[in-house]
């Protein structure tokens, strides 16, 4: 009888976990990555950036770098006085948008006049289908899909086993 509970429960879990979407890490311009003669805003156009997720920036480290800057100065390419230099060297960058707001990011050393540059405004991820409202959208949890599928799943399906086992 207990073991039976047992796999109802496993059964009960594994239909009421609520997939949730993973964070995205966007390659910033896709395959031709952070380089001269892509137009970032068409890259950007019709992508959604979420809080969590993150913007990956491939490069010639001997060539371009990324630098965050305000409007202003993203509008005029000017990188004399950056808001955060997200340059590490290596000409592999991640920047974490971990702040729903607009970022602002150029290639200093004259590449952002030939259009290295781009502008996202980051939002809020929507909320889970059946998940009960949550007035705070921004304390919502984005977790990993399989994390939460995977354990319960083996648990089912070794309850289910036992159950079997001892019971039929
Ligand atoms: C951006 O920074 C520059 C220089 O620090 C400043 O003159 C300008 O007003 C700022 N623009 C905005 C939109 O904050
Ligand atoms: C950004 O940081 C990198 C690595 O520390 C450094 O080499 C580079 O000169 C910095 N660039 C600017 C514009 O501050
Ligand atoms: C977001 O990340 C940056 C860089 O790691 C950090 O300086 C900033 O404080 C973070 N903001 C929040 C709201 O956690
Ligand atoms: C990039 O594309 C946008 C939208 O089509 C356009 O308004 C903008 O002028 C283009 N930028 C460059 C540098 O060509």
């Amino acid at each position: 009888m207990a073991t039976r509970l047992v796999a109802a429960a496993a059964v009960l879990m594994f239909f009421t976990v609520v997939p949730e979407v993973a964070a995205t890490k966007w390659t910033v311009g896709g395959g031709k990555f952070w380089n001269n003669n892509v137009n970032y805003t068409v890259w950007a156009q019709g992508k959604h950036f979420y809080l969590g997720d993150w913007l990956y920036f491939v490069y010639d480290r001997n060539q371009m770098d990324v630098l965050e800057v305000n409007k202003t100065d993203y509008e005029k390419c000017n990188s004399d006085h950056p808001l955060r230099n997200w340059t590490r060297g290596a000409g592999r960058d991640v920047v974490p948008l971990n702040e729903t707001r607009h970022y602002y990011i150029i290639s200093g050393k004259g590449f952002c006049y030939g259009g290295l540059k781009l502008a996202i405004r980051v939002e809020n991820p929507p909320p889970p289908p059946s998940a009960s409202p949550i007035k705070d959208k921004s304390s919502a949890p984005r977790t990993i899909y399989g994390g939460q599928f995977v354990l319960p799943a083996v648990f089912t399906i070794g309850a289910i086993w036992d159950a079997f086992i001892w019971f039929w």
